[in-house]
């Protein structure tokens, strides 16, 4: 029998390897997944059978990604607890997506994750496969062996010759992918501590160390969705990978947060979003102009929801694919172009038009017009101050104060 393992070739996805043909009996196929992490997966067919796998997977979603999961959570504007652009949290479903495709096609009776007992990944991985696969059988080895640190994953991988990674081992739980970077652990796990940014940041420098002279760019959109960045058109990724280079160097989207997991507890995170964070305040601004305000007030309750949705892995809902469906409609007319000034860390609105603009210059303009009656709004004060006056009223008669 076989199982489909989510490989990354660090030491605790390799040693799991070895550790599902001892402890299952299965022939273990391995499923390295690229979302952009900026990393060559080519060296791992060879680390993967070395660790005993009898074949690996490698897998390019990076466009996939970007266009059906980075995309549609752009449009809804979701944003987990006012800060976090969700990185890791939507790479998880796409990641077990392809892993149930792999395990279906090779007729496998399980697929295996190294993600640990205490976090979200776990949920996002595993309620991905029972939306897709009801029938497989999901294997979570931190949750049943008694490898507790890296000591004893270096010494079981040592006594079963598998090649432990040479890499030195970073501080941080660091995820990594073509959206964002998190950092967690060491001397954030004390959010009376400062972030030790000059030892954490990789995708950006802090605002001080940006340039002095702002950097101007022009991002164009199609119903929501970006399409060209200072005039010329861009595919998905390309478009994302620029925007990555010019966000990193201008110090934009880094974040601090102490974060609620869906299992109970507040953890602190830093994520490095420079693109990301760029994207979301230019779709911002052209909503401001394309959207009328009562769909765009009801949309940031649905931005919420979405944000929690993709948080707690629960992407392949019928309530995340009705959200989506609803975020659709409203970007028909979410189409123009975004200027915008970035300086050490802010990012500066700097114009912005459509061609669906609802902006009517003639309606509110402080100067003279023709179109808009001051007398209206006496009769429509009234109406709507109606309910105010019955109650003010009601008091006055029963000397409430
Ligand atoms: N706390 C963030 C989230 O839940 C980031 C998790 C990072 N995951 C990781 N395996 N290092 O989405
Ligand atoms: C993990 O526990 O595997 C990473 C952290 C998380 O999932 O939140």
């Amino acid at each position: 029998e076989k199982v489909v393992l989510a490989y990354s070739g660090g030491l605790d996805t390799s040693i799991i390897i070895p550790w599902l043909k001892e402890n299952y009996d299965y022939e273990v196929i391995a499923m390295a997944a690229d979302v952009g992490q900026g990393e060559e997966l080519e060296p791992l067919r060879e680390k993967a059978i070395k660790s005993g796998a009898s074949k690996i997977y490698i897998e390019d979603l990076t466009e996939e990604f970007v266009t059906d999961y980075i995309f549609p959570t752009l449009k809804a504007g979701a944003v987990y607890e006012g800060k976090y652009l969700l990185g890791t949290s939507f790479a998880r479903p796409i990641i077990a997506k392809r892993l149930v495709e792999i395990a279906k096609k090779e007729g496998a009776v399980a697929v295996a994750h190294g993600a640990t007992g205490k976090g979200n990944d776990q949920v996002r991985f595993e309620l991905t496969v029972k939306a897709l696969a009801p029938e497989l059988k999901i294997i979570a080895p931190w949750r049943i062996w008694n490898i507790r640190s890296r000591e004893d994953a270096i010494d079981y991988a040592a006594a079963r010759n598998i090649p432990v990674p040479v890499t030195k081992q970073s501080n941080y739980s660091r995820d990594r992918n073509i959206w964002h970077l998190s950092h967690e652990g060491s001397e954030l796990e004390n959010p009376a501590n400062e972030p030790i940014y000059d030892r954490l940041l990789q995708l950006s420098v802090t605002p001080e160390k940006a340039p002095d002279e702002p950097t101007y760019i022009e991002l164009g959109f199609e119903q929501g969705i970006p399409v060209s960045l200072n005039g010329e058109k861009l595919p998905p990724v390309k478009l994302l990978e620029e925007l990555n280079k010019i966000g990193g160097r201008n110090g934009i989207g880094i974040i601090d947060i102490v974060e609620n997991r869906l299992v109970g507890m507040k953890s602190r995170g830093v994520y490095e979003t420079p693109g990301g964070t760029i994207l979301y305040a230019a779709h911002r601004e052209l909503e401001s102009i394309c959207l009328d305000r009562d769909t765009m007030h009801y949309k940031e309750l649905v931005a919420q929801r979405f944000a929690e949705l993709v948080y707690y892995g629960q992407w392949f809902t019928p309530l995340r694919e009705a959200l989506s469906a609803f975020v659709d409609v409203t970007q028909k007319y979410v189409t123009g172009t975004v200027r915008l000034k970035l300086y050490k860390g802010n990012i500066i609105p700097a114009g912005v038009e459509s061609p669906y603009s609802l902006f009517r210059e003639d309606l509110c303009t402080f100067g003279e017009d023709e179109v808009y009656n001051h007398k209206d709004a006496e009769g429509f004060i009234n109406l709507f101050g109606l309910p105010l006056k019955v109650q003010a009223t009601m008091k006055k008669a029963n000397n409430i104060q």
